[in-house]
């Protein structure tokens, strides 16, 4: 009986925790916030510090947490970007540039 009760809170969960990003919204959100730094194919300016998201190949996770936070000289988007946004960009370089 406690799994039957139990179960549906675990579904709303995983409803709530799922990344549901939308890679094709996201690629508005990547060539207006992330183009300049990454370029248009996500190779990166490694000579300015840039990574090259093709090769490093992020998690959607650690894009998002990135993405939302920053880190060194990548700027935070937690500000600017709603949760939306972030998950469809993270979706976007996924799709594009980690598993194309
Ligand atoms: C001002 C330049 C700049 C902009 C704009 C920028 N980034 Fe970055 N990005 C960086 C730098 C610099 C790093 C390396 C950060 C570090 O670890 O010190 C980085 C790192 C990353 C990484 C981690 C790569 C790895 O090594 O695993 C991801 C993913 C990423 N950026 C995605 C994005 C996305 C998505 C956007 C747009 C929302 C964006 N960046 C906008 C400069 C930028």
């Amino acid at each position: 009986m406690r799994v039957l009760v139990l179960l549906p809170a675990f579904l709303v969960a995983c409803a709530t925790d799922m990344p549901a990003g939308d890679a094709t919204a996201g690629e508005q959100i990547y060539t207006d916030n992330c183009e300049t730094c990454h370029m248009v194919d996500g190779t990166g300016d490694s000579a300015n510090g840039y990574p090259d998201l093709t090769a490093e190949k992020p998690s959607t996770d650690e894009t998002i947490d990135l993405v939302t936070n920053g880190e060194g000289d990548m700027p935070e988007f937690g500000s600017t970007l709603s949760e939306q946004d972030i998950m469809d960009v993270a979706a976007y370089v996924d799709a594009t540039f980690v598993n194309p």
